[in-house]
């Protein structure tokens, strides 16, 4: 198995490398401008998310903070259900927090808006949500994302912390997986 067998799995690249990079310092910019008196606290939601945090905080130019949740929306059987469980929560308590969400991917929407009303709950000042990308077709509810890397379509796509049967994840791009391999 080498890169090239795993790529041949990929029919369309969607994001490239440099584009994900680019993006990320844009936005890491946008988020500096606005938390640059603030003490924020960034939290990454497991496992997606892993690439675009590591590669997000580390574009930051301001001191921040970071936790990790790990959440599952396979609550009743259905991964559209609205039902999330929480697998890991966070070490330390975020009331009065500026908080700032970050996720690979925003789809139903529904992960984030439970997430975000359960962080509200927990008493944090403010919440708001970065993601590398949104499928805006795909949404049941509104949530709204004040930080989104890119639009795409409604189509399967790997790479960059997404997975299929946890594989894919480490692909340094975003690209649609090829239906052979999962039909
Ligand atoms: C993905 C993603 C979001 C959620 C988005 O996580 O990281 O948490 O799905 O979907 P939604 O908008 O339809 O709710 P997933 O459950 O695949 O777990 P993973 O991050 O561990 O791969």
């Amino acid at each position: 198995m080498d890169l090239a067998t795993i790529t041949a799995d990929i029919e369309r690249v969607v994001v490239t490398s440099e584009e994900i990079q680019t993006r990320i310092t844009e936005l890491a910019r946008s988020v500096e401008a606005d938390y640059a008196d603030k003490n924020l606290l960034v939290i990454g939601i497991l496992k997606g998310a892993v690439m675009t945090m590591a590669d997000f905080v580390r574009a930051l130019n301001i001191h921040i903070e970071m936790d990790w949740m790990a959440v599952s929306s396979y609550g009743s059987g259905t991964k559209s259900s609205g039902v999330v469980r929480i697998i890991k929560d966070l070490d330390r308590d975020i009331t009065g927090r500026d908080v700032l969400i970050v996720e690979d991917i925003v789809d139903t929407g529904l992960t984030l808006s439970w997430l975000r009303a359960n962080l509200e709950s927990r008493g944090a000042k403010s919440v708001e949500i970065l993601t590398m990308l949104r499928k805006p077709e795909a949404a049941k509810v509104e949530v709204d994302v004040k930080y989104v890397g890119f639009d795409i379509p409604t189509e399967f796509v790997v790479g960059y912390g997404l997975d299929y049967d946890e594989k894919y994840r480490n692909l340094d791009f975003i690209g649609v997986l090829a239906k052979k391999v999962y039909a």
